[in-house]
């Protein structure tokens, strides 16, 4: 080899390193899953995708130079991946970025420093390649770096225009590396650009300055960008003298350790180095896009990574292993990549669980699976056909679980092709089926989920309970049915009963755990649908659930008294509300939270601080009267007639529940309150306004966070007191007699200051230049306001007819200049509205006034002394000396 080795770590590590010494700032790779914003994507395919924000000008980089070593997945030709050996789903790509920055001129030197330089590349085995009419480029290449004409090549928009799907793109300039004769086709006319394995393309300079709309429509970016890629696995390649990216260091590793556990080696046949490379490959995307927070799914990057780890794990059918094994090769995957990706290793067991998961559950329909297409295939080889049917392959996809492009793939394998539209066909109709059926039940709106009819609704212990047993009934993660979940995923749980209070009627959802042998879910969120299932989600932190588990489900108690207690007040301001306003008032809204409440209710005018303090009183009053709080259910009918409060406009069923506060209160409601009103504590209104026309709002405080509020204002009301040196109660005495005081000091030391500053003039005038018989001075004082260079000049000019005077100081980094000038010297003809117009211009600014005083700016601090020795002149000058 001519040149050094470099393994592919160090490889990455050098060209980092070499973009920072250029002023780039290094970013850690993005995640592969796009912004959220980015819709084009499923997953991240190049160096740029995660930053076309940036290229557009839309949002501002942290730096207009970086530099990325990004992971990226592409699986547009996923069924051939392992067939040969030059693609792979998973790789990284090198990139240095500009953003408005440098363009051109620096982006070629870069790229042509760092391969022969810092890599060490020979510089004739290297061969550059230009969009066809970018001669600017070309005489970068030619005359900057001296490659000779005849080295470089022009090719057209197919070669040289770099552009995927929608985005940021642009005419580009490659770099291709011999790898000499013996690697090439031999073909007259191969040469730079041929197809074959001699010249393989190493780095892409994008030159980027269009937008593609994603329909073909280029317009011109606000700024020109660089945005340049190089495959890291290709260039290893090239460092380490091999012919694919399945030799390089730290993939042969990966290989090596499927070989350990499956017995095959490469060269073995062609059978085997095809299934090696697709296990080796596939579990390097498998784990990146695992840690990145994908799960197996059958939906969009959820399926991508199902594909893979089912291919992968069919293909270790193929070398004879039967069952989960994929799972045992992650630590090599991690150990491989740690370096650059250390948050692999801290979610190693999870990455680990995930894909044992679901090579297991692959595993269970596999083999019925494969009896199954054995038969459909030799019925279709009977009947004389070379099309897989769309519907086998549907029903492989439904019952077993084959992705359509293992199907394909096998079908390919005995010589079929499988009909594809069949297939997609039958997807749909069975996308139509899944709504209907959701609708019939009344669960759709929420996640798409079916439940199935037979699930019954979840009966509500939260009343009296703060924790009680269940039955999981179902599990939910990734918008998916699912078996069981393990720790790290975010997943919704059904019960079959359950104490915790779903999200209604304004009271927010109930927190807590839920918890089988080794198992935990802590819910964030409970939620009814309408079928009546209450759904707890959350994150599951330890352990697995399964459906069918007996949990303990235990709400935070703490939590849920902090909502009684807001819930109960609720009621007592309604009650208030409507006893000082009128009985107009009727809840338009609410919303009950630990220990605060918003409550939105009719009523068409301001309401007065009387009223308020009034409904203030009348809240606290009925909290320390210590009501009992009663529950009981009646028909609907009984509830009304007994004057119970509904909501308006609000459905009820029935029964109804009647929630009673002894004589104060009587209101239809589902939520969870106090058993007696003393528990709220103190009721604080917070604000108070009108939210809409005929609406207004209260929001108010009860329990322990009305107390941190007082018990808040309370020291910052000994703090006050403690700077005045006082107590609370003499407080505001004392302030209002020291803020008088204040002011006549201020007074006092104003006229002082103007006194002094008199003196201080008369001091000046004696001390004045006499130009042709008139007094001339300037005065710079810093921080004067333009009040006191005024009383200063009109001291002046009053004083002596003969003065022409520049006063000027300097405030908040800008020129205040004032010029004066007294009787005589205006009938001389020297003017200060002129004077002032000289003096501010040489410092940048502008000024003007009258010939006896004029005022002006400027802001040019470094140029103040020219602008005063500029006075004298102007004197003589216009006295003609
Ligand atoms: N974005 C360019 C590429 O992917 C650099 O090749």
């Amino acid at each position: 080899m001519a040149h050094p080795y470099h393994g592919l770590n160090e490889l990455r590590e050098m060209f980092l390193s070499y973009f920072e010494s250029k002023g780039h700032l290094r970013l850690p790779s993005f995640s592969l899953i796009p912004p959220a914003n980015d819709k084009s994507l499923l997953l991240i395919n190049s160096g740029m995708a995660p930053m076309k924000t940036w290229f557009t000008g839309e949002e501002e980089p942290p730096r207009h130079r970086v530099c990325t070593c990004q992971k990226c997945i592409r699986t547009g030709d996923i069924e051939n991946i392992g067939k040969t050996d030059r693609h792979g789903t998973y790789f990284e790509m090198l990139g240095n970025f500009s953003f408005g920055d440098y363009f051109k001129k620096e982006a070629i030197p870069f790229c042509w420093e760092f391969l022969t330089k810092v890599v060490g590349l020979e510089e004739d085995r290297l061969y550059p390649s230009i969009y066809l009419d970018d001669d600017e480029a070309f005489e970068i290449w030619n005359k900057d770096i001296g490659i000779p004409a005849e080295r470089i090549f022009r090719f057209g928009k197919e070669d040289n225009f770099w552009e995927h799907g929608s985005g940021p793109c642009g005419p580009c300039s490659e770099v291709y590396y011999d790898r000499g004769p013996e690697h090439g086709c031999g073909k007259p006319g191969c040469t730079v650009g041929c197809d074959c394995d001699r010249y393989i393309e190493v780095w892409n300079n994008v030159f980027s300055q269009f937008d593609n709309d994603g329909q073909g429509n280029y317009s011109e970016l606000k700024q020109k960008n660089i945005d340049t890629g190089m495959g890291l696995e290709r260039l290893a390649c090239v460092c380490q003298n091999v012919n694919s990216l399945f030799d390089v260091d730290t993939v042969m590793n990966i290989t090596n350790k499927v070989s350990e556990i499956t017995g095959a080696h490469y060269g073995e046949s062609h059978a085997k180095d095809v299934s090696l490379r697709v296990i080796t490959d596939h579990i390097r995307s498998a784990v990146f896009m695992i840690c990145d927070g994908v799960l197996p799914s059958n939906e969009g990057r959820g399926y991508v990574l199902r594909r893979l780890l089912r291919r992968a794990a069919r293909h270790g059918k193929l070398l004879g292993i039967n069952h989960a094994f994929l799972y045992e090769v992650v630590d090599t995957v991690i150990h491989e990549n740690e370096c650059a990706y250390p948050d692999l290793r801290e979610k190693q067991a999870y990455i680990t669980k995930v894909i044992r998961t679901e090579e297991e559950n692959f595993a269970r329909t596999i083999d019925g699976g494969m009896k199954i297409y054995d038969e459909m295939l030799a019925a279709h080889k009977a009947a004389g056909e070379t099309v897989f049917s769309g519907a086998d392959a549907f029903k492989l996809y439904d019952t077993y679980g084959f992705p359509v492009d293992l199907t394909v793939e096998m079908a390919q394998e005995a010589g079929m092709s499988v009909d594809r539209d069949g297939f997609d066909k039958m997807m749909e109709e069975q996308r139509v089926r899944a709504r209907k059926a959701r609708e019939a039940l009344g669960d759709l709106g929420w996640a798409g989920i079916e439940f199935g009819k037979e699930m019954p609704a979840t009966t509500f212990l939260g009343y009296d309970h703060d924790e009680a047993q269940g039955k999981v009934l179902a599990i939910v993660a990734e918008g998916e049915l699912r078996d069981e979940v393990a720790a790290g995923a975010e997943a919704t749980l059904v019960l079959d009963q359950t104490p915790f209070y779903a999200e209604m009627g304004g009271q927010v959802a109930d927190h807590g755990v839920i918890r089988c042998d080794g198992g935990v879910l802590e819910v964030k969120d409970v939620q009814k649908n309408k079928g009546g299932k209450f759904l707890h989600s959350g994150l599951v932190t330890e352990g697995v659930l399964k459906v069918g588990d007996t949990v303990t489900a235990t709400i935070d108690t703490e939590r849920r008294k902090a909502i009684r207690r807001s819930h109960s007040a609720t009621h007592l301001l309604d009650a208030a509300l409507k006893k000082v306003l009128g009985d107009h008032v009727h809840q338009a809204g609410s919303l009950v939270e630990p220990d605060r409440l918003r409550f939105d209710f009719t009523h068409f005018e301001a309401i007065t601080p009387e009223q308020l303090t009034e409904i203030d009183r009348l809240v606290n009053d009925a909290i320390l009267e210590g009501y009992s709080v009663v529950t009981e259910e009646l028909p609907i009918d009984e509830a009304k007639a007994k004057g119970a409060v509904a909501v308006f406009g609000e459905k009820y069923g029935e029964t109804v529940r009647v929630v009673e506060m002894g004589d104060f209160s009587m209101e239809l409601c589902g939520g969870t309150h106090l058993d007696n009103t003393a528990k709220a504590g103190t009721f604080r209104i917070k604000s108070e306004g009108s939210i809409a026309s005929g609406v207004r709002r209260i929001e108010a405080t009860v329990g322990k966070l009305s107390l941190e509020v007082m018990n808040h204002n309370q020291e910052l009301l000994f703090r006050a007191a403690q700077v005045f040196k006082t107590s609370p109660g003499e407080l505001a005495a004392k302030a209002e007699q020291q803020a008088a005081e204040l002011k006549s000091t201020r007074q006092a030391l104003e006229k002082f200051k103007a006194e002094a500053s008199l003196g201080e003039a008369r001091q000046f005038l004696t001390a004045a230049k006499d130009v042709g018989g008139l007094k001339v001075l300037t005065v710079h004082r810093d921080g004067m306001d333009a009040g006191a260079l005024r009383q200063m000049g009109d001291f002046l000019r009053d004083k002596e007819a003969g003065v022409v005077a520049v006063l000027s100081s300097v405030n908040g980094g800008k020129i205040t200049f004032l010029a004066v000038c007294g009787k005589e010297a205006v009938a001389r003809g020297v003017k200060a509205g002129d004077l002032v117009k000289t003096v501010c211009a040489v410092c940048g600014g502008k000024g003007g006034g009258k010939p006896d005083s004029a005022m002006g700016g400027g802001s040019d601090l470094l140029k103040l002394d020219d602008a005063l020795a500029a006075v004298d002149d102007f004197v003589a000058e216009k006295l003609g000396i």
